[in-house]
This record gives structure tokens, sequence and C-alpha cells, in this order.
């Protein structure tokens, strides 16, 4: 396992894109929700792993707003996967964990809801790794909703720049993310961290998320670690 102060560049931020439940799932003859299920289990693994090696943010990507067009029982199965996620709140406790929410929480049931405001709420203090689950988001909706706060704030066009439309995303208090994990051997960004993406390096693997281990973030990782990262510059 990567050590704490070992000596190599940890990302600051990483962000994964949880993807490929549905093909293990099928892979082994089981209903798509039984691969949600296990990519529940690899969540929580990585999330608990990451805050070990000292990582300061993770954000996953757990449902974006285009997945609403699923069957009904698997959005269903999701959202009752969160339910179960969320009333668990050993999750948190003792882990000194931080947890926040990225996305619309308009069409949540209430009770995700309420579970969502009082996860955040009861690791508000922890000083470890913070986690952000995104949740009914979307990069398109987030920069949309951005747009709407400048205007209905009064902001003038000539004071609109970069740090402020920064500032009016749901990630406003955290760093873009360096490094942008997605397995499942997609290479799309799925309307992800859009604006927040500009210079992320990018990681992909053939590995579906369920099959995702401690091994394969330790490898991405390493990979990061031999990026020349020029931002425009030589
Ligand atoms: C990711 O796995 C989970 C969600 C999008 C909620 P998928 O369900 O997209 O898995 P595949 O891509 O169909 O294999
Ligand atoms: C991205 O995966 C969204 C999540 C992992 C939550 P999708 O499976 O929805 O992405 P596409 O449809 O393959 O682009
Ligand atoms: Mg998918």
């Amino acid at each position: 396992m990567l050590k704490k102060n070992e000596n190599r560049i940890l990302p600051q931020h990483i962000a994964i894109i949880m993807d490929g439940n549905g093909r293990w799932a099928k892979k082994k003859g089981l209903p798509r929700t039984a691969g949600h299920i296990a990519g529940a289990k690899t969540f929580k693994n990585i999330a608990r792993y990451c805050n070990k090696i000292g990582l300061k943010y993770l954000t996953v990507y757990a449902f974006s707003t285009e997945n609403w067009k699923r069957p009904a029982d698997e959005v269903e199965g999701i959202m009752n996967l969160l339910r179960d996620y969320l009333k668990d709140a050993e999750n948190f406790k003792d882990e000194n964990i931080r947890v926040r929410f990225i996305g619309d929480r308009t069409p949540l049931a209430d009770d995700i809801k309420e579970l969502m405001a009082k996860n955040e709420n009861d690791s508000k203090n922890a000083t470890g790794l913070t986690l952000y689950i995104a949740i009914n988001y979307g990069g398109r909706d987030e920069i949309v909703k951005a747009a709407q706060k400048i205007v209905d704030s009064g902001i003038k066009a000539d004071e609109i720049n970069e740090q402020l439309i920064s500032d009016m995303l749901y990630t406003c208090d955290c760093p873009d993310p360096d490094f942008i994990i997605r397995p499942s051997g997609e290479y799309r960004i799925s309307n992800y961290l859009i604006w927040q993406s500009a210079y992320s390096e990018f990681w992909y693997s053939d590995i579906l998320w369920p099959d995702f281990t401690e091994k394969h973030l330790e490898k991405a990782i390493a990979d990061f670690n031999k990026r020349n990262r020029r931002f425009g510059g030589i």
C-alpha cells in the first residue's frame, strides 16, 4: 500500500467515473442492480483507501443528470442503494471523512435529501479526505445554474471572470481535479466536471468498476507521477 508521506506526488483531487457496473453484472449473468451493489462496495473501499493514503479530495460520479433515462427499476435500485449508504452513518464515523454532495437535489426523494443533509452535517468537522459524491450531477447543468446565479445576483458583464464562474459551481471550495480516472473501457467525459477538468490528467482502463481495487489506484497514481503537466507552457 502507498504510505502517507511516501516519496511520490499524490494528486490533490482525484475524480472517478464509477462506470461498468452493468457490464460486470451481465458478464456474470446477474441483474444490473447486482452490478450496482458490487460497485457501491468498491466505492466504499476506494474512498477508505484514499483517506488512508492522505488524499485531500475525491469526487465520485454516482448518478448523472442523464441516468434518469434508464429503466425505472434500475433508477429505483440505485436510489435504494444510495439510501442504504446514507443510513449507514457508520460509513463516516471514526473515519474522519468529510462528505459533501454535488448535483441538483431537487428531484430526489425527500428522505434522501434529508439523509444527504444529515451526512454532510455529521461529517462537517472531519479533517481527513473530503469526499464529494455526484448525484444527479451534470457539468452542463452546473454551468447553467452558475449563469442563473450570476444573473440573479446582478453581477455586471465586466465583473465576470473565470474565478467567479468557478466560485458559482458546486465544487467552489475545492481545487480542480488534477486526475480523472475512468474504468470500463469508455474514453469519454460523460458530462462530468467539464469546467473543472480543463487541465486534468486522464487515466482510462478496461477494468469494470466493481473489479477496481487499491492496486489499480496505485498503478494510476504511479502513472500520474510520470505525466509532464505543462498547462500550455513548455
Ligand atoms: C455506472 O455503471 C453506474 C451508473 C451510471 C449509475 P453503469 O450502470 O453505467 O455500467 P455499464 O456502463 O452499463 O456497464
Ligand atoms: C457516467 O456513466 C455516469 C456515472 C458513472 C454515474 P454512464 O454509463 O452514464 O456514461 P455513458 O452513458 O456511457 O456516457
Ligand atoms: Mg456506463
